[in-house]
C-alpha cells in the first residue's frame, strides 16, 4: 500500500491530521511529521533519536531484530570474506562495487593522497609526549582544511571526492604518526607499493633501521587479512551517533575534514567507538573467570554506573553479525599468531555468563562489534591505546559515504532540532544586590 498514512489526534483541540507513510526499500517506515508544528503547534520528542530517522540514505541496512547488515545492499559477511577494504570504501562511496580498473585507480588515488604535508608532520611536534592518539588525531584531522585549501568548494562534485579520498588516503598515515609520536619514534612515510592495510602496518612498526614488511614483501598475509576484515567490518552502521555528527556539521555547509574531525570526536566516547579501549580495561579490571559473576552484578545494579563495555547496542536486539565474525577470527589469528591470551578467554567466560543471565536475556543485550575486536588488534601488537583510532580509520570510508550521499541532495537542510523547554518562565532581571542570598548592601 504506497499511500498509507499515520492519522494523528490532538486529544486537547480534537483536531486531526494524517501524516504519510514514507516507505524504504526495506525495514520499518518512516511517519513524515514535518508538517506537525505547522498543524498541530507541537514537535515530537525524542532524546537519544530513538523513534526518529533523520534523512533517507542508500547506503547501510541494518535490520537489527534478524542480526543483518548490507553495506548497498550486499551482506557483510560476504563482503567481509571477498573484499579488500578500499573495494569497500568504493561501494560505499559510489553504490557499485569497481571492476579491476576502477579498483586500480582508486587504489592508486588513495596511496598517492597518503602523503601528507611537510608541515603537518611538524604538527605533531607541538602535542604532548603522552598525548592520547585520539586527541591527535582529532586535533589533525581538523587542521586538514588549513593545508589543502585547493578542491575545498563543496558544491563541486569533483572537489568533493578529492577530499573524500584525501580522507581515505591519509587517515593511517596520521592514525600512525600519532601513535609513533606517543612512543617517541620517527615518522614512517607511506608506501605506493603496498596495500592499505599493509602500508599501515609498515608505518606504525617499522623500525629506522628495517623495515616492517621487507624488501621481499613479507608479512604473514593472513595478519594482513585479520585487519582488513576488521576495517571492511567497521566501515559504516547507517546513522549511528558519529555518523550523524559529520552529518549534522556538514549540512551547515562545513568543510568535510572539519566534519569528519567532529565525527572522530563523537566516536571517541566508551558508548561509542571508545567501547573497544573500555573492553580491554574492563577485562584488564576483572582480572579472572572468578570474578566475573562480582562485576556481572555490578552491571545489573542500577545504583551503580558500571556497563558491559561491548555489550548492548540501540539497534541489535538479537546479535551483532559483526560480532559473530570477529570472534571467529579471533580463534583464528590466536591460533596463527601461536598466543594464547588469557584476556580472549576471559572474554569468552564473561559472554558466556552474560548470556544466560536473564538481566542480559530480557534486555535483549549481546556482545557487539567492540567486545572481540580489541583481542585481534592486541595480536597484531596495537597498543590499547589506538583501538579507537583503528575504528576511525576504517569509518572514515562511511563517514565521506555519507558526506558525499547528502552533498549531492539539491538542497540538503540544516540539522536543527528543537526542544521541550523546561527552564524558568519569563522574569524580570535584577540588579546586583537585590538577588536571591544578598543580604543588605552598606556603601559606607
Ligand atoms: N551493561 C549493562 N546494562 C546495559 C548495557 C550494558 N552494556 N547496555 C544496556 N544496558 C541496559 C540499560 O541499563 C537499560 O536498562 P533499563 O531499561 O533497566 O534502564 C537497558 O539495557 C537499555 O539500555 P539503553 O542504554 O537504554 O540502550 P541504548 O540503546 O540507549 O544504548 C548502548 C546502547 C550501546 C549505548 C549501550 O548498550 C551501552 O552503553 N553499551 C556499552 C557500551 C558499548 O559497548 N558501546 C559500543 C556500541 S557498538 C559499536 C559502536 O556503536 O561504536
Amino acid at each position: 500500500m504506497a499511500n498509507d498514512t499515520l492519522l494523528v489526534r490532538h486529544t486537547g483541540t480534537g483536531r486531526e491530521v494524517e501524516y504519510p507513510l514514507l516507505r524504504g526499500t526495506m525495514g520499518a517506515d518512516s511517519v513524515d511529521i514535518r508538517a506537525l508544528p505547522r498543524d498541530l503547534g507541537c514537535f515530537t520528542y525524542d532524546p537519544g533519536f530513538i523513534a526518529t530517522s533523520s534523512c533517507k540514505s542508500k547506503i547501510t541496512y541494518i535490520d537489527g531484530e534478524n542480526g543483518i547488515l548490507l553495506y548497498r545492499g550486499y551482506p557483510i559477511e560476504q563482503l567481509a570474506e571477498h573484499c579488500e577494504f578500499t573495494e569497500v570504501a568504493y561501494l560505499l562511496m559510489n553504490g557499485e562495487l569497481p571492476n579491476q580498473t576502477e579498483l586500480r585507480d582508486f587504489n592508486e588515488e588513495i596511496s598517492d593522497r597518503a602523503i601528507i604535508h611537510e608541515s603537518l608532520r611538524k604538527f605533531f611536534d607541538g602535542f604532548h609526549y603522552d598525548a592520547h592518539p585520539m586527541s591527535m588525531l582529532v586535533g589533525v584531522v581538523g587542521s586538514l582544511s588549513a593545508f589543502y585549501h585547493s578542491e575545498l568548494n563543496i558544491k563541486d562534485s569533483t572537489h568533493r571526492k578529492v577530499c573524500a579520498a584525501r580522507l581515505i588516503g591519509k587517515m593511517p598515515t596520521i592514525a600512525a604518526a600519532s601513535y609513533r609520536h606517543s612512543v617517541g619514534r620517527p615518522f614512517v612515510y607511506p608506501r605506493i607499493d603496498l596495500s592499505y592495510c599493509e602500508n599501515f602496518l609498515n608505518m606504525m612498526f617499522s623500525r629506522s633501521s628495517q623495515n616492517y614488511i621487507d624488501q621481499d614483501h613479507y608479512i604473514d598475509p593472513y595478519l594482513v587479512k585479520a585487519l582488513n576484515l576488521l576495517f571492511i567490518l567497521h566501515a559504516d552502521h547507517e546513522q549511528n551517533a558519529s555518523t550523524s555528527t559529520v552529518r549534522l556539521a556538514g549540512s551547515t555547509g562545513a568543510n568535510p575534514y572539519a566534519c569528519i574531525a567532529a565525527g572522530i570526536a563523537a566516536l571517541w566516547g566508551p558508548a561509542h567507538g571508545g567501547a573497544n579501549e573500555a573492553v580491554l580495561t574492563m577485562l584488564a579490571q576483572i582480572g579472572s573467570a572468578d570474578n566475573v559473576p562480582k562485576f556481572i552484578a555490578k552491571a545489573k545494579d542500577h545504583d551503580d554506573p558500571f556497563r558491559l563495555m561491548g555489550f548492548g547496542h540501540r539497534v541489535y536486539k538479537n546479535f551483532d553479525p559483526r560480532a559473530t565474525i570477529i570472534r571467529k577470527t579471533c580463534h583464528d589469528v590466536l591460533a596463527r599468531t601461536q598466543k594464547s591470551d588469557p584476556l580472549f578467554d576471559l572474554a569468552l567466560a564473561l559472554e558466556e555468563q552474560a548470556l544466560n543471565d536473564d538481566y542480559f536475556i530480557e534486555k535483549k543485550l549481546y556482545p557487539n562489534v567492540d567486545f572481540y575486536s580489541g583481542i585481534i588488534y592486541k595480536a597484531l601488537n596495537i597498543p590499547v591505546d589506538m583501538f579507537t583510532v583503528m575504528f576511525a580509520i576504517a569509518r572514515t570510508a562511511g563517514w565521506v559515504a555519507h558526506w558525499l550521499e547528502m552533498m549531492e541532495e539539491p538542497a540538503p537542510p540544516i540539522g536543527r532540532p528543537r526542544q521541550l523547554y523546561i527552564g524558568p518562565a519569563r522574569r524580570d532581571f535584577l540588579p546586583k544586590g537585590q538577588r536571591s542570598g544578598d543580604t543588605h548592601v552598606c556603601n559606607g
